[in-house]
């Protein structure tokens, strides 16, 4: 089935969710485009999420997409937390931090039945997941109401586990990606593909329709994806400048930056690999160090810093995430870019 019959949308393009940098704006945006506008609620409470709900539901009668974390929490582990601290410490000195001081990072709570009750009464046509999929009762209960089911997968194992336990759609993430990588199988990042390296022997490997995510720019990346057998595209990156989005200053100056075309995968931000455009931290710990607590909890102690550093117009401290095709950033409406993508 083609992926807009399936999702009831007009264009074969998904507006990837992307917490921190968009709300409900960007996805209603999108979907009145005709494309499908997604909602990010990884660092959204269940009020927020009803609230930034309502807002869609208030200026769409189009589908649009709710997109959740599924991680396992973990506990915290007070030497490892330690070790991280220490390593922060010069930094917490040069901005005059007190070390114990802590803010709670980014929250990015997983997928719940609290969130469920939420959704349910909203009824989203589609809901997608990162880092696999929640409970089996959980994706039965988001099923029981009709919601199409879509997840991220790194590897044609992590696809074809996907579709084992009945998603409606995969999305491809090629190693290009910006964001968290959703790989979920295996923590081996020499694991992870390119888009045109993965999107053929994923859509060779399923029979549901597969969703091309990572280094789309344009609209011949979105053909290129097309006839490598994608149904559909997910853009990110594309999206960040456009002014329904809630990119911050220091990343949107990023963004507009020659540095931007420079991109690594980093663990320092959140405690899991993902791509961001290279900053002080990430060169000067990293990209990637053993040190950094488990997802999520590694945005806790950077928090402080990073509010002082982005306060003074630096991003330094803080998650700039881009794929690494940046080309197609444009301060343009994203109504504008969603159909210049398939001019
Ligand atoms: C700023 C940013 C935030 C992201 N946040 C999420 C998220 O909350 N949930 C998710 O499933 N994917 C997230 N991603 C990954 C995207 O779903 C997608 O894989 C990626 O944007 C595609 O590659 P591109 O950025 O090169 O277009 C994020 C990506 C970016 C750039």
């Amino acid at each position: 089935m083609r992926l807009q019959e399936l999702l009831g949308i007009k264009l074969p393009i998904v507006q990837a969710p992307m917490a921190g940098s968009q709300g409900s704006e960007l996805a209603i945006a999108v979907s009145n485009a005709g494309g499908l506008g997604s909602l990010p609620c990884a660092l959204l409470g269940v009020d927020a999420m009803r609230a930034e709900l309502a807002a869609i539901r208030a200026r769409t009668d189009q589908p649009y997409n709710v997109n959740f974390f599924c991680h396992t929490p973990p506990t915290v582990d007070a030497k490892r937390e330690a070790v991280w601290r220490e390593l922060l410490s010069p930094y917490f000195r040069e901005y005059g931090i007190d070390a114990s001081e802590s803010a709670d990072g980014a929250l990015r709570a997983p997928f719940s039945a609290a969130a469920a009750d939420v959704l349910e009464d909203f009824r989203p046509k589609v809901v997608s997941f990162h880092f696999g999929l929640p409970s089996a009762d959980l994706v039965r209960r988001v099923k029981s109401w009709g919601s199409k089911v879509l997840s991220s997968a790194t590897t044609v194992e992590e696809a074809l586990w996907l579709e084992r336990r009945g998603v409606d759609a995969i999305i491809a993430q090629g190693a290009e990606a910006g964001g968290h990588r959703g790989m979920f199988l295996s923590a081996d990042l020499t694991t992870q593909a390119g888009t045109f390296a993965l999107l053929p022997q994923v859509v060779k490997a399923v029979g549901v329709p597969v969703i091309a995510a990572g280094g789309i720019a344009d609209a011949t990346g979105v053909a290129a994806a097309l006839s490598l057998g994608a149904a559909g595209v997910q853009l990110g990156t594309a999206y960040l400048l456009c002014p329904e989005a809630k990119t911050s200053a220091v990343h949107r100056a990023a963004l507009k930056s020659r540095p931007a075309s420079h991109t690594a995968l980093t663990n320092l931000f959140s405690g899991r690999p993902a791509r961001g455009i290279v900053n002080r931290l990430m060169t000067e710990l990293g990209p990637i160090n053993d040190a950094a607590p488990a997802f999520p909890l590694a945005a806790n102690a950077l928090a402080p810093l990073r509010k002082k550093a982005e306060s003074a117009g630096a991003g330094d401290f803080s998650p700039m995430w881009a794929g690494q095709n940046v080309s197609g950033c444009q301060e343009i409406s994203a109504a504008a870019l969603t159909r210049e993508l398939i001019s």
